[in-house]
């Protein structure tokens, strides 16, 4: 008789038996809530194609941080809407600009108990959109550009950023922001580097969410979705100029990608489950075509599968508490 010699059913054969075997968890600690503060909003704005995700007023962060600190939620990490762009996106520096702001607002509401993270761009500040200044030749200036990230790492630092997130893709972003931070004294404030970074699609319902003004694409700076070599390029580089963790964008199109880096980082990996990735899940399960605890905890789960410490995900809150 041709019975199997070997039964892999037998360790799924009870709830019990598969959690005593699970190989990978998920822990509210290593969940990151990415979130949205609009300059003069008095109440929340709901964001239509990432239902759920609000555009915060000052007092409406305030509460919602203190709710992903009581659910037990590892970090924050923030990202201004400003009234008025320009072509230098100054409201970046602008100590009273929306997101240094916030994250003085963030910080005496939490203190030290969340990692406050803020995202380090002008995208969010400039008036064509784009992640620097713009050259002659209408593309991003790279050099120019860094001048201004180093001065925008600073005034996050002052204002309260465990880490800084450079989400850029400038080449050198790491090291300038790095010896500025030194050079003002900040030497405590560490960065979390978008070392892998895609022009991705999927950062679609991300352009609502800041009121992004780009017309275009960042294919200049952001990497190709084909390579994957390049990532560990980028890793390389980052490391060596001093970021104190690492990041992979988006998630769930390049786990292979995370796996990699993961592999090959001697510094904590984070991914990025990223707008477009939650608003598709949010859209199959409004017609009622995915299970949507099962469906994000399964992505979850893969993201960190794949190697990553630490996931962002505009899930963190509620699926820290059912993880609980
Ligand atoms: C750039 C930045 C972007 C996101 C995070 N930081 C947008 C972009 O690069 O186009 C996307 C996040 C998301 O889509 O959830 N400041």
């Amino acid at each position: 008789m041709g019975f199997p010699a070997q039964r892999p059913r037998r360790l799924r054969s009870t709830p019990a038996m598969r959690r005593l075997v699970s190989e990978t968890e998920v822990r509210p600690r290593q969940l990151v809530l990415p979130m949205f503060v609009r300059e003069g909003a008095t109440e929340p704005v709901p964001i239509s194609s990432m239902p759920g995700v609000v555009q915060h007023s000052r007092d409406s962060l305030r509460k919602a941080v203190a709710e992903a600190a009581s659910a037990g939620v590892g970090g924050v990490m923030l990202f201004g809407v400003p009234e008025t762009h320009d072509a230098t996106g100054s409201g970046a520096l602008d100590p009273d600009g929306v997101l240094n702001v916030a994250l003085r607002d963030v910080r005496s509401e939490v203190g030290d108990d969340l990692v406050v993270m803020s995202d380090l761009c002008l995208d969010e500040f400039t008036d064509h959109g784009h992640c620097g200044v713009l050259g002659p030749d209408g593309d991003v200036d790279n050099d120019a550009t860094l001048e201004l990230y180093a001065r925008m790492g600073v005034e996050q630092a002052r204002a309260g950023a465990h880490l800084v997130g450079p989400s850029g893709m400038m080449d050198g972003q790491v090291g300038v922001i790095r010896s500025a931070l030194d050079d003002a004294g900040f030497t405590g404030t560490g960065i979390l580097a978008y070392t892998v970074k895609y022009a991705s699609a999927f950062y679609g319902p991300f352009r609502e969410a800041v009121n992004s003004q780009l017309s275009g694409d960042r294919r200049t700076y952001q990497q190709d979705g084909g390579n994957a070599r390049e990532a560990l390029r980028e890793l390389e580089l980052d490391l060596g100029e001093g970021a104190d963790m690492v990041m992979v964008k988006p998630a769930l199109a390049y786990l292979d990608v995370l796996a990699r880096v993961a592999d090959a980082a001697d510094v904590p990996v984070a991914a990025y489950q990223i707008s477009g990735e939650y608003a598709m899940i949010e859209a199959a399960v409004a017609n009622g075509w995915l299970d949507r605890d099962r469906t994000i905890l399964e992505t979850l789960t893969s993201i960190r599968r794949a190697g990553a410490d630490v996931v962002l995900t505009y899930w963190a809150t509620e699926a820290a508490s059912w993880l609980d």
